[in-house]
């Protein structure tokens, strides 16, 4: 198989191009160095350094022709949206379209990385499945949510084969700790170079945080084997609040660091979990890595890191 993967230099993305280029697919990774690095890059792809905003992106999807799109590039942070809603709508949602046209055009599958605690917010209904109501509270999460719905149009008018994934709080090595990352790479890379640690309120604000190796896993799963127009939740089902998370964190580094607490962001969403049962009756998918091992690895990859500083220094 020939995948195109957006996205490719970045957390999620990479480790999708590394499973891909192992299991002997050809992986293009196009990714315009935004937020991902280099050194992310598998040396097994073909790596096309191009915004997804340009005219030429889409001419890629025409002459590579691709038997599928992996989308995971994307402006991903949900406090930029709010300062820069015009930015986040046109790479989340026009520049998107104009790669989901393409697919159409040449028959390519679109698999989607979308997200499951934006999309649902807080949630009365948890674990939340796929068809609880979404309004989105914030326009990084109406941006994901518009794009499905374009996907949904594009299908029943054009005829495109697509697969959504919404996506629990992904963490593992690799993800980027700057910015308003994941609260995972921010503890562990503070605490690999001794800085502190700020959690926000009292800290009992849950999320499902879900091992990127099992979001890797339900990518290929659904790339192969997912009925055209699905979506479906990837998580785990469990809600853990920051205070546990950091514990756990703090735990797997041997550290004895505390937590500095912090004022409340207003509007902080308060929990989010999902119910993943859709994607496992369907393709078989469980999580499979524990949370602690999961933290385990990633505070490890952090502290290895934090020698060289490659993916540790803003892009
Ligand atoms: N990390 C999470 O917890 C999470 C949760 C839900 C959904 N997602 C989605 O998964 C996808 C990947 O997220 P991630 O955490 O790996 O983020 P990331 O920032 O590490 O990866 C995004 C990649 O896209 C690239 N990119 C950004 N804008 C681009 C553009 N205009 N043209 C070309 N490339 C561009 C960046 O350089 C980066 O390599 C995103 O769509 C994100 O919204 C992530």
């Amino acid at each position: 198989m020939k995948v195109m993967v957006t996205g490719g230099a970045g957390f999620i993305g990479s480790h999708v191009a590394d499973a891909l280029v192992r299991a002997g697919d050809r992986v293009i990774v196009v990714d315009d160095l935004s937020t991902g690095f280099r050194a992310n890059l598998n040396p097994g792809a073909e790596f096309i350094e191009c915004d997804i905003r340009d005219p030429r992106a889409a001419d890629l999807v025409r002459e590579e022709r691709p038997d599928a799109i992996c989308h995971h590039a994307a402006q991903m942070s949900v406090p930029r949206s709010l300062k820069e809603p015009m930015l986040d709508v046109d790479v989340n949602v026009r520049a998107s379209l104009q790669l989901a046209l393409e697919a159409a055009e040449t028959g390519a599958r679109f698999l989607f990385a979308s997200t499951g605690g934006a999309l649902y917010g807080d949630a009365d209904v948890l674990p939340t499945p796929e068809s609880y109501p979404a309004w989105p509270v914030s326009p990084y999460g109406a941006g994901k949510l518009a794009f499905e719905h374009y996907l949904h149009a594009l299908r029943l008018s054009l005829g495109l084969d697509y697969v959504v994934l919404r996506y629990g709080n992904v963490f593992g090595p690799r993800q980027n700790p700057h910015g308003e990352a994941g609260v995972v790479a921010i503890f562990c890379r503070a605490l690999v170079s001794g800085s502190y640690c700020a959690i926000t309120g009292d800290g009992r604000q849950t999320r499902d945080y879900i091992y990127v190796d099992d979001v890797v896993a339900a990518c290929l799963a659904a790339l192969r084997g997912a009925p055209s127009g699905s979506h479906y939740n990837v998580g785990t089902g469990r809600q853990t609040s920051v205070n546990e998370i950091f514990e756990l964190i703090v735990d797997a580094l041997g550290s004895t660091a505390k937590p500095v607490h912090v004022a409340a962001r207003p509007g902080e969403q308060k929990t989010s979990a999902l119910d993943s049962r859709r994607i496992s009756t369907e393709l078989g998918w469980r999580p499979r890595a524990s949370l602690r091992d999961g933290l385990l690895a990633t505070a490890q990859w952090f502290r290895a890191e934090a020698g060289q500083e490659a993916h540790l220094t803003p892009a």
